[in-house]
C-alpha cells in the first residue's frame, strides 16, 4: 500500500520543506491537486510548482490530479514540468482516448479520476489502456471533507471488474482518508491512499503516516 500526501493541505509558505518532511516521514508519492476554478469551485497551482519542487530536489513520484477542463494543455505542461503520474476526470476531457494517449506519449503513468456520482461504466472501454483509477471518496474541490461511505462498494465493484478483465490497473482512493476510513478502502481493494488533512494537520508526520499504515492491519 502506498501513501500519497496531498500538498493541498500543506503549508505553502514552506512547501519544499513540507514535501521533504513527509517523504522523510515515510510517504511514497506526492499528490498534486490541480484546480482551475472551472471544473471545480477552487483554484490551486500550476506546473511551475511541479518544476520548482523538482529543482528543489524532490525525486519521488509526483502524482498530478487534474481537476481542470480542458485537460490536454495541462497534461503537456505538467509532464514537461516533471510529473510522474497524471490523472484527469473523463468528463473534463473533450476526447478521452486522445487525452489518455497524450499522457502516455509524454512518458507518464495515466489515471482516470471518477467523482462519487460518476459510474464505473464511463471507463469500461478504456480500462485496459490506463495504469490506475482514482476513486474520489469526496466531491472534488477541497481538502478536509468527510469520506463518502458508498465509495467502498464502488471500489469493490471496480476491483472485481479489474480481476474479471485480468488487468493490472491500480486503485487509488482520494478524499477523507484517515485512520478510521482507510481500512474499509484497503479491504475493498484500494492500494494507493491520498491523504491531505489526516497527514498535514498532524504535528508529527511520521506518526500520522504510520497510523494510516497501522490502521489497515487492525
Ligand atoms: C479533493 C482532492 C483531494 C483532497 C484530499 O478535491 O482531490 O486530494 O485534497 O484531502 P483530504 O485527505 O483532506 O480529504
Ligand atoms: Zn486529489
Amino acid at each position: 500500500m502506498l501513501i500519497a500526501p496531498s500538498i493541498l493541505s500543506a503549508d505553502f509558505a514552506k512547501l519544499g520543506q513540507e514535501v521533504d518532511d513527509v517523504l522523510a516521514a515515510g510517504a511514497d508519492i506526492v499528490h498534486f491537486d490541480v484546480m482551475d476554478n472551472h471544473y471545480v469551485p477552487n483554484l490551486t497551482f500550476g506546473p511551475m510548482i511541479c518544476s520548482a519542487l523538482r529543482k528543489h530536489g524532490v525525486s519521488a513520484n509526483i502524482d498530478v490530479h487534474l481537476m481542470v477542463t480542458p485537460v490536454d494543455s495541462m497534461i503537456e505542461a505538467f509532464a514537461d514540468a516533471g510529473a510522474s503520474m497524471i490523472s484527469f476526470h473523463p468528463d473534463a476531457s473533450i476526447h478521452l482516448d486522445r487525452s489518455i494517449s497524450l499522457v502516455k506519449d509524454k512518458g507518464c503513468k495515466v489515471g482516470l479520476a471518477l467523482n462519487p456520482g460518476t459510474p464505473l461504466y464511463v471507463i469500461e472501454e478504456v480500462l485496459h489502456k490506463i495504469d490506475y483509477v482514482l476513486i474520489m471518496s469526496v466531491n472534488p474541490g477541497f481538502g478536509g471533507q468527510t469520506f463518502i461511505r458508498e465509495t467502498v462498494d464502488k471500489i469493490k465493484r471496480l476491483k472485481q471488474l479489474i480481476v474479471d478483465k485480468r488487468l493490472s490497473v491500480a486503485i487509488e482512493v482520494d478524499g477523507g482518508i484517515n485512520e478510521s476510513t482507510i481500512k474499509s478502502a484497503y479491504d475493498a481493494g484500494a492500494e494507493i491512499f491520498v491523504a491531505g488533512s489526516a497527514i498535514f494537520n498532524a504535528k508529527d508526520y511520521k506518526q500520522s503516516i504510520s497510523a494510516l499504515r497501522d490502521a489497515i492491519k487492525k
